[in-house]
């Protein structure tokens, strides 16, 4: 059922975070006043710089919060004093100290069980790749476009830590490395589930390094026989992660749907992201069967903080993954459709290169590009806006 109002908590964070958020939310209005669907925005402060201040990474009860929300915004976390990163505990390792924003991103996925990393590896027309400093057309838009389905809860990101001792003697630290048979179920069947969706190639690549791994074989299996016995309809596909790390760039057109552990998710989004223009253009949505967030993938960016240089496209996206989400969720065709013209809206700007930021050669600010997606998104709503304008 759509609701009158859909509550969403915006976590702005640290570094450019605030104001990809703020550059982001100004297209959400537009969606508002456009479609006529109301957001209840909760702003929360978080992150590194919070953390100096206030020695805590957000205000009390900030997790029910989030666990209250429709849908949950995070621009970025990571803060930096003097070029250095700054700890929840200083000076100790992980999981006793941490980078300090943690609580947001990781927490948030293990905590709200937002089992599903989904990032979408796409590219719009006229958007070049950047190599050795030079901006070219490789591939073709219609050849980039497929989905990574990165497992969010375990793999090698837990906590389980053990100092690891020779005759009694400190010697190193050793991190567990996961896969319970429940979560590799669950992302295998998310990911199997999506290719149907998406009714293109309808194949599953699993990404691994089952050749050496335990955890990794073992998520393997799962894979195979998940896939075999409940999506015969689905092609399995296998890849070391290493030999993926080439062919996706080799070959990107081959892939439909990549299903991973948490850490090979983490390298091969950001590697995959060189084709479709950088990360000024990966978006990401954390998601789990009631509950999801919402993020651009870049991160925090500490050096162009404050200067309205980087490309909110990026934070755009993952708000666009957020009105299709809510949209099936709820049911709601206005969300629906909005997401959908919202692409369109990117699409164009790009295609027409109306504003160009620094990432993809030019010299537009950030808010260049907001505003010129948020024209071409109105442009798209005569109802509401032909109203004001006749
Ligand atoms: C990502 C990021 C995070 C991760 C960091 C910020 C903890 O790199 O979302 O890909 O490692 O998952
Ligand atoms: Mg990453």
């Amino acid at each position: 059922m759509p609701k009158d109002s859909y509550h969403i908590v915006v976590l702005p964070g640290d570094g450019i975070g605030p104001e990809v958020i703020s550059h982001a939310q100004r297209i959400l209005r537009a969606v508002e006043s456009a479609s006529g669907v109301n957001f209840d925005f909760e702003e929360i402060p978080c992150g590194g710089h919070y953390y100096l201040k206030h020695e805590k990474e957000w205000p009390d009860g900030s997790l029910d919060r989030c666990r209250a929300a429709d849908a949950i915004l995070l621009g970025a976390v990571g803060h930096q004093v003097d070029g250095k990163d700054v700890f929840t505990k200083p000076g100790r390792p992980y999981p006793t100290s941490r980078l300090a924003g943690y609580a947001q991103v990781i927490g948030n996925r293990q905590n709200l069980d937002l089992y599903a990393n989904v990032r979408p590896i796409r590219l719009y027309p006229s958007v070049k790749t950047k190599i050795s400093n030079q901006f070219k057309e490789v591939w073709n838009a219609d050849m980039i476009d497929y989905v990574i389905v990165r497992e969010n809860t375990e793999g090698a990101y837990t906590s389980e830590t053990v100092d690891l001792e020779e005759n009694g003697k400190f010697v190193g630290r050793g991190t567990m490395i996961r896969a319970t048979r429940k979560a590799t179920e669950r992302i295998v069947r998310f990911a199997c589930n999506l290719a149907r969706d998406r009714n293109q190639e309808k194949r599953v690549t699993c990404c691994d390094k089952a050749n050496v791994i335990g955890a990794h074989s073992f998520f393997r299996e799962i894979f195979t026989e998940i896939a075999s016995n409940e999506f015969p309809d689905i092609e399995r596909d296998y890849a070391y992660f290493d030999a993926f790390c080439q062919w996706q760039l080799r070959s990107p057109e081959n892939y439909d749907v990549v299903v991973t552990t948490n850490l090979v998710g983490d390298v091969i989004s950001d590697n995959g992201a060189i084709a479709q223009g950088g990360l000024g253009f990966a978006a990401g949505g954390n998601i789990g069967n009631d509950r999801a967030m919402f993020e651009p993938i870049h991160g925090s960016a500490p050096k162009y903080t404050g200067m309205n240089k980087v490309n909110p496209t990026a934070c755009i996206l993952a708000c666009n993954m957020m009105l299709e989400w809510l949209g099936d969720k709820h049911g709601d065709p206005a969300l629906t459709e909005a997401s959908k013209r919202l692409d369109e809206s990117v699409a164009e700007v790009w295609a027409l290169q109306k504003a160009v930021t620094y990432d993809q050669g030019g010299s537009a600010k950030g808010s260049d590009v907001a505003e010129a997606i948020e024209e071409a998104f109105l442009s798209r709503y005569p109802v509401s806006n032909t109203k004001s304008k006749s």
